[in-house]
C-alpha cells in the first residue's frame, strides 16, 4: 500500500461523488474526439496530425472505460449533470486562432488541469472502496502524462500565450473541473471566431499537392521503385484520416450511439497510422515525404454522413482490398520483411474497417426506404457532378 492510498488519510468518495469525477472527466475526453479531428483537419505539421490521431484514440478508450465503470455505478447515467460552464469550457477550447494556441489552450492549460484534478482525486480516494475508480483513472492517467510530454517536447511558453491565459481564467472562474475550488470572478471569453470545420486537409510548406503514380504503373517498376511509390501511397492515407476526421467531427454533435464514435475513432487512428507507415519507411529508404493526393477526401466534402461512411468503407476500402494480401506475399518473396511488416498489419486493420462500414451503414440505413446499392449510387451521382462527367464504379487514381 502506498502512501498516498492511506485508508487514515483519505476520506474515499461515495458512488454518487464517485461517478460524478468520472461524468466530468468522460465529458472532457468525448469533446476532445470533436476538438482533435477539427484540428487534425486545420494544424500543419503533418508529424503533429499523427500526435493528435494517437491522443484522439487514447480519448475515445478513455471515453469507454469511463461508460463502462459509470454502467456499474448506481446512478451512472454519463450524461447527466455535467455542468454548463465544464461543457462550454470544453466547447470553447477548440477556438484558438491558430496552431500554437491551440496546443497552449488544450494541453498546457485543459489537460494539464485534467492531470492535476486526476492527481488530486486519487489522494482523496478511499483504496478499497474506490479501488475501481483508482484502477481506471491511473490508467486515463498514465496516457494523459505521456501525452503532456509529447506537448512539453513542442517548448512553447503557456504562460504567455494570451489564448492560454483567457482558457485558464475560464477554469478558475468556474472553480476547477468539478466546480469545487473558490469561483474566481466571472469570466467570459468574447473575442473569438468559430471553429469551421476545413473542408481541405491543411499542410505546411513541407508537403506538396500533387499526383501519385497509379497502381498500374508501380506494377511495371522495379521492386525498389515500386516500394518506393507503394509507401508514398500508404504516406497518403491521410486522405482517409481526414475523411474520418469530418465523420468524427460531424458526429460529435448527433445523438448517434458511442459505439459508433468509437468505432470510427479507432479507424481514424489506423488510417494515420497506415500515412505514418510511409512516413517512417520512407524515410529508412532515404526519401522524404513530400507529396499528398487528397482528391478522394476533396470530393468527399458535401457529402452526408451515411454517404461519406458508405464511400470509404464499402467503396473505396473495397477497391483497395484485393491488392492487400499479394502485396504482403510480394514482400515475402523479395525478403523485404520491414515493408512486410507493414503491409501485414496494414491488410489486418482493413477488414476491421469494412466490418465498421457495414455496422454503421446498417445501423444509419435502418428504416429508411433506400438501401446500401441505392447509397453507392448516389455518391456517384456527387462524384459524376464534382468531376464534370459520369462515375460509373468507385476507384481511386493511385
Ligand atoms: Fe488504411
Ligand atoms: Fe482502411
Amino acid at each position: 500500500m502506498t502512501e498516498k492510498y492511506d485508508k487514515d488519510e483519505a476520506r474515499g468518495f461515495g458512488i454518487s461523488n464517485a461517478a460524478q469525477r468520472l461524468r466530468n472527466y468522460g465529458w472532457i475526453a468525448r469533446r476532445s474526439i470533436k476538438t482533435l479531428s477539427g484540428w487534425f483537419l486545420r494544424i500543419g505539421d503533418f508529424e503533429h496530425k499523427y500526435a493528435l490521431s494517437y491522443h484522439l484514440y487514447d480519448n475515445s478508450e478513455h471515453v469507454t472505460w469511463i461508460r463502462n465503470r459509470l454502467g456499474e455505478m448506481r446512478g451512472g447515467n454519463p450524461n447527466a449533470n455535467i455542468q454548463p460552464r465544464l461543457r462550454e469550457l470544453c466547447d470553447i477550447v477548440m477556438l484558438a486562432p491558430a496552431d500554437t494556441d491551440f496546443f497552449a489552450g488544450y494541453y498546457g492549460v485543459l489537460q494539464a488541469e485534467v492531470i492535476k484534478s486526476i492527481k488530486a482525486d486519487l489522494k482523496e480516494f478511499d483504496r478499497s472502496a474506490n479501488a475501481n475508480e483508482i484502477r481506471l483513472l491511473r490508467r486515463v492517467l498514465k496516457d494523459l502524462e505521456d501525452q503532456q510530454a509529447w506537448f512539453l517536447s513542442l517548448g512553447l511558453d503557456v504562460e504567455n500565450n494570451e489564448w492560454a491565459k483567457e482558457i485558464k481564467a475560464l477554469i478558475e472562474s468556474m472553480g476547477g473541473l468539478h466546480g469545487e475550488l473558490p469561483h474566481g470572478e466571472p469570466y467570459t471569453i468574447t473575442n473569438y471566431q468559430p471553429f469551421v470545420r476545413p473542408e481541405r486537409i491543411h499542410f505546411d510548406s513541407r508537403i506538396t499537392v500533387g499526383p501519385l503514380c497509379s497502381y498500374e504503373e508501380r506494377e511495371k517498376m522495379d521492386a525498389g521503385q515500386a516500394t518506393i511509390e507503394q509507401f508514398k501511397v500508404f504516406f497518403n492515407e491521410f486522405y482517409a484520416a481526414a475523411l474520418l476526421a469530418s465523420i468524427l467531427y460531424d458526429a460529435a454533435d448527433s445523438d448517434y450511439p458511442w459505439e459508433m464514435s468509437a468505432d470510427f475513432s479507432r479507424h481514424f487512428w489506423d488510417e494515420a497510422r497506415h500515412s505514418e507507415f510511409g512516413c517512417i519507411r520512407l524515410r529508412e529508404l532515404g526519401c522524404e515525404p513530400d507529396r499528398v493526393n487528397p482528391v478522394l477526401f476533396d470530393e468527399s466534402q458535401g457529402l452526408p454522413l451515411l454517404h461519406r461512411i458508405a464511400y470509404l468503407t464499402r467503396g473505396l476500402e473495397a477497391y483497395f482490398m484485393p491488392r492487400k494480401g499479394k502485396r504482403v506475399k510480394d514482400y515475402e518473396k523479395v525478403g523485404d520483411i520491414r515493408s512486410q511488416l507493414f503491409a501485414d498489419q496494414d491488410w489486418s486493420d482493413e477488414i476491421n474497417h469494412v466490418r465498421y462500414g457495414s455496422r454503421w451503414t446498417d445501423f444509419l440505413l435502418d428504416d429508411d426506404h433506400r438501401d446500401l446499392d441505392d447509397i453507392v449510387e448516389e455518391v456517384k451521382a456527387h462524384l459524376s457532378t464534382v468531376r464534370g462527367k459520369p462515375v460509373s464504379t468507385i476507384d481511386a487514381p493511385f
